[in-house]
């Protein structure tokens, strides 16, 4: 136990999403990474049926009731952990009383998912004081069925799988509809990958968010009148050529979107396996295109942040990850060039747009940490 009571150290970390935007609720595959940039929750037993809930950066103090846990879906900052023990708990596994101390270093609005990483880290801090193994894809699963239905955001399974099952050094290949994955190297080679905010205040993630997914049911179910599918993700390249015709304006842009990005995620993660950065580069730079012209998911401060980053001779590849509509990009950047492509997409950025981005340092991680204090 360390000098302020705690005993356990245990963190949870945001993610990137390397390729496979707005796929994973379609049934798709995505390539997400689990980041160094995580949250971080000390926490003791204490013996009693409350815990206790404090945060480094937020004057709150919050105490939940371990036998009523369903009342505080409107507590601020605590609805999300309230959430993730309601669901575990329902999911049949212990909760006890205890002391929790969060300190978030996933920056929030950022679309890196800090939201996962504070309910995947939620549970499995809860998980280590109950001396419960750490089964991470139901850590997973369950800390989605918070984000969904506790908290009232129709996410998809990727962010909170990342949080909880990134390797070290790995993207894994997550096959959305079968929650299988494959662990893949991220091997850059001369190249490295650079995270930048867009910092566009006020963006409207939510609405947007369950707009466009219901417009990919829409085109599931029209599709589905004339291919056996079961997800929209089924549709290969040429059957959407045949039959897309049967959709409509912004519904047959959504589908196609998914169709061909899709196709993006295999042809990535065999150039990924190939070592070849350049073919992900261009890989990358497709689905933002596709994101912005099909999805329209990006808006004026992430395009002008592609547009800054790709406008520098040493970077390959440039993309938005994430939901969208603000937030972050990724950039594959010859790692020679990395400071002055960091001064130059500044620049351009704040030249365009008023404010400055931000860049984050960051590496691929374990997702879940574990450490006795
Ligand atoms: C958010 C959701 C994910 C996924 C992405 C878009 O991060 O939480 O489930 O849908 O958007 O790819």
């Amino acid at each position: 136990m360390n000098k302020d009571g705690y005993e356990y150290e245990v963190a949870a970390s945001g993610r990137v999403n390397l390729i496979g935007e707005h796929v994973d609720y379609c049934g798709g595959k995505v390539l997400p990474a689990a980041l160094s940039l995580k949250n971080y929750v000390r926490i003791r037993a204490n013996g009693s049926d409350k815990i206790s809930l404090r945060w480094s950066d937020i004057p709150l103090a919050v105490t939940l009731d371990v036998n009523d846990l369903d009342k505080y879906r409107s507590v601020k900052y605590a609805n999300y952990i309230a959430g993730s023990l309601y669901e575990w708990k329902r999911a049949g596994h212990d909760v006890v009383g205890a002391d929790m101390y969060f300190d978030c270093k996933v920056p929030f609005g950022s679309g890196l998912s800090s939201s996962a990483a504070i309910e995947v880290s939620t549970i499995a801090a809860m998980c280590v004081v109950t001396d419960t193994p750490l089964d991470k894809p139901e850590i997973a699963l369950a800390a989605q069925r918070a984000e969904r239905e506790y908290a009232g955001v129709n996410c998809g399974i990727m962010d909170q799988y990342a949080s909880a099952c990134g390797v070290a050094g790995h993207a894994m290949l997550l096959d959305c509809a079968t929650l299988t994955c494959e662990q893949v190297p991220v091997d850059l080679g001369e190249y490295s990958l650079v995270i930048a905010n867009c910092n566009k205040p006020h963006n409207l993630v939510e609405s947007k968010y369950n707009e466009r997914r219901a417009e990919t049911e829409e085109a599931l179910r029209t599709l589905q009148t004339a291919l056996k599918i079961n997800c929209l993700a089924e549709v290969s390249v040429q059957d959407f050529a045949r039959y897309g015709s049967l959709l409509k304006g912004k519904v047959y842009d959504r589908a196609k979107h998914v169709v061909e990005e899709c196709a993006r995620v295999e042809e990535a993660a065999a150039a990924m396996k190939k070592g070849d950065v350049r073919v992900l580069g261009r890989l990358l730079e497709r689905s933002h295109a596709s994101l912005r012209d099909l999805y329209e998911v990006t808006g004026r401060e992430l395009d002008a942040l592609w547009e800054a980053a790709l406008a520098s001779p040493d970077c390959v590849g440039s993309r938005m990850t994430g939901a969208g509509f603000g937030g972050c990009t990724i950039s594959l950047v010859r790692a020679a060039g990395k400071e002055a492509f960091i001064r130059a997409l500044t620049e351009r950025y704040a030249a365009k747009i008023g404010y400055l981005p931000s860049v984050y340092e960051a590496e691929i991680e374990d997702g879940i940490t574990v450490k006795k204090i």
